[in-house]
């Protein structure tokens, strides 16, 4: 047993070492990014990879996890041999927990604020003051759009309503 554990690892040893050896002697310049070495060849990264450098090597990783509209993400990067797919929450919403290239958690944006574009923004923005402008607010505002505030003209609205009101009766 403890033979044959061994005389493995020499094999993967060898195995290893004449990788490294054809890699040497391949005499390849440094493959374009996108690309990576395999053999003695640049080969594209697979789809569903990206390329990227970690320490000095050029390698392929799996793309992020698609977008789930259900999550309430929506792709701002596609997933391509050179990039990583990038998903922001969506308008409405913000991030409760950021990754590098997602956010794990998108929350909808409380009562009285908006988030009008999508983001990894970790907050959404809280409503014009229209009181703090001295002015009314003229439309309401939702998780995607502020409120709009305008000043209310004093007009002689009583007595056009009711001559309407005359009017309708
Ligand atoms: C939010 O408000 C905007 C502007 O008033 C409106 O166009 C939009 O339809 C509203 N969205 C929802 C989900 O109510």
């Amino acid at each position: 047993m403890e033979n044959r554990c061994s005389f493995s690892s020499v094999v993967t040893l060898l195995v290893l070492l004449s990788l490294v050896g054809s890699q040497q002697s391949c005499n390849h310049p440094k493959c374009d990014p996108g690309f990576i070495l395999q053999g003695c060849k640049c080969v594209r990264c697979p789809w569903n990879t990206y390329w990227l450098v970690k320490q000095g090597h050029a390698q392929c990783e799996r793309c992020t996890t698609i977008c789930s509209a259900q999550r309430h993400l929506v792709e701002v990067n596609k997933c391509t041999y050179t990039v990583n797919r990038r998903c922001h929450c969506q308008a409405g919403f913000f991030c409760a927990s950021v990754a590098q290239f997602t956010c794990r958690r998108c929350k909808p944006c409380p009562q009285g604020t908006f988030s009008k574009d999508s983001s990894l923004s970790g907050s959404c923005q809280a409503y014009t003051d229209c009181t703090a402008l001295g002015k009314a607010v003229v439309t309401k505002g939702n998780r995607t759009h502020d409120q709009v505030c305008g000043t209310l003209k004093k007009m002689t609205l009583s007595k056009d309503k009711d001559s309407l009101l005359t009017m309708q009766s």
